[in-house]
């Protein structure tokens, strides 16, 4: 006999050939029969819908359908028919069933019952292999094939930026260091520092918070460049919407100022929401019915929706004549929570909300700053449900104002040096942005906890896995 083809379970159901011979893999969901028949639902990971298997009993015999238990792995040659019960559109009467492994029924954690999210945490090796995970594993995947595409398309060069760095982008100091010293037998200097000359890069070293700086050096050449990477951040902050390692994408584009930063960030969004729409409709659909019922209304209406600009002392005025009682106070100075963030997109304006302008005080040394000399170019996008999603800025191109804002931040410049010096050697105007990729993800899964939309979640006292 001709040796088949193994068939993935999303083609099976693409295109069923009812009466062709085929051949899929996958785990067992559920088992259910009587003394007649047994009905296999497998789940190849290739959709979000099982596919169901019939299986004769007196053709295999009872025996046969012991090691065959949910989480096992088997094999089966069969052909296509017609599904007669509700759901999917075909099945397959097995000819033969190849048992790869079984999973004892005692410890496989995965039973069919529905398991809580946050039981499923504890068993991230696990969970992959349940329909929730699946499909947010499926999103995320093509969200990063789409983020590529779309400046692909746009003429944006993918730059890669250094995972391992000197520089404190965000100089926000939550970093974690990067050594190869031995951690019980520091060497010092003579005034008793940590000499850190000793170290693997004679210097010290730690794991990048963000690519920013070296992306504009990028577009200091390219023109436009994105980067699309790992970062790490030892805030210990324990959120829904933190991790420690998080991945980011960063576009960079000479000659863009906020406005044009602003008409960017917009578009991608709504590309990526579009593509999402498109492409994972399955997955959003069962999402959509299981946790988030909104979720498809809240997609379509930022897609539908121009984004509000306003600026921050605006939306300072807004929140403090709201009425509404907040946690955190707000004032104008104040750095805003993703409560006051969330109030302005879900209760004031209804719609996404880009924040322009805040008081430099709460952002970076590198925006650009404003005439008044308090505000900064900075600019952040709120959504429904996450709060800030993107943060950006015009940057300050103007070498004697940035030195001047280091030395109001007390920052000591050396290993940013080089940074420093673009200022000095063909300085433009330029722009960029920072999507968090995970917050990208919770929104387009209505999923409600970061560690729900990353493989394996970073979290203060959880590195497992
Ligand atoms: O606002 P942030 O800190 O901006 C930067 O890092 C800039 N260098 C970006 C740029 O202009 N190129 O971070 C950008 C985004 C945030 O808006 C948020 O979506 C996400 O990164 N983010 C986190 N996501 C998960 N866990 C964390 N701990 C995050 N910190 C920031
Ligand atoms: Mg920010």
């Amino acid at each position: 006999m001709e040796k088949i083809r193994r068939t993935k379970i999303a083609d099976v159901f693409k295109a069923p050939k009812f009466g062709s011979t085929v051949d899929v893999k996958g785990w067992v969901r559920t088992i259910r029969g009587n003394k007649y028949v047994n009905f296999i639902h497998i789940n190849d990971g290739s959709t979000v819908h099982n596919l169901q298997i019939v299986a004769d009993v007196e053709k295999f015999g009872i025996d046969f359908f012991k090691p065959i238990t949910t989480g096992a792995c088997i094999h089966v040659v069969g052909t296509l028919v017609e599904s007669q019960g509700k759901g999917q559109n075909a099945e397959i009467q097995a000819d033969s069933i190849e048992v790869y492994g079984t999973a004892d029924p005692e410890t496989y954690p995965l039973q069919k019952k529905g398991h809580s999210l946050e039981f499923l945490r504890e068993i991230a090796y696990l969970r992959p292999r349940t329909n929730t995970f699946g499909a947010v594993f499926r999103i995320r995947h093509h969200m990063a094939y789409a983020i590529h595409k779309y400046f692909n398309d746009n003429g944006f060069y993918y730059f890669h930026t250094p995972i391992i760095t000197a520089s404190d982008a965000e100089g926000a100091g939550s970093m974690f260091q990067a050594t190869t010293l031995d951690l019980n037998n520091v060497p010092r200097t003579e005034t008793g520092e940590v000499d850190y000359s000793k170290d693997f890069f004679g210097g010290a070293t730690n794991l990048t918070v963000s690519g920013q700086l070296e992306g504009e050096l990028g577009a200091m050449a390219l023109g436009a460049i994105y980067t699309f990477g790992p970062t790490f951040r030892a805030e210990n902050s324990n959120t829904p919407r933190h991790l420690a390692e998080f991945w980011m994408i960063e576009p960079e584009m000479a000659f863009y100022d906020i406005h044009d930063n602003m008409d960017l960030a917009e578009d991608f969004l709504k590309y990526l929401i579009r593509y999402a729409l498109e492409y994972c409709k399955d997955d959003i659909e069962f999402l959509c019915e299981h946790f988030d019922k909104e979720l498809l209304d809240r997609l379509n209406a930022v897609v539908a929706n121009d984004f509000v600009r306003l600026t921050y002392t605006e939306g300072v005025e807004i929140l403090e004549k709201s009425g509404q009682k907040f946690e955190y106070p707000v004032y104008w100075g104040a750095d805003l929570q993703s409560e006051h963030e969330r109030y302005l997109v879900e209760n004031h304006f209804k719609r996404p909300v880009i924040l322009t302008d805040y008081p430099k005080e709460i952002k970076s040394f590198y925006m650009k700053q404003n005439e008044d000399g308090k505000t900064v170019r900075g600019m952040d996008v709120l959504f429904p449900k996450i709060g800030e999603i993107i943060g950006g800025s015009e940057r300050e191109a103007d070498y004697d104002k940035l030195v001047q804002r280091t030395k109001e931040l007390n920052m000591n410049t050396d290993p940013i040096w080089w940074y420093m010096e673009t200022r000095r050697f063909g300085t433009a105007p330029h722009a960029g942005f920072g999507l968090g990729f995970e917050r990208l993800i919770l929104f387009i899964t209505g999923m409600t906890n970061i560690r729900d939309v990353i493989p394996f979640p970073r979290t203060p006292n959880n590195a497992e896995f």
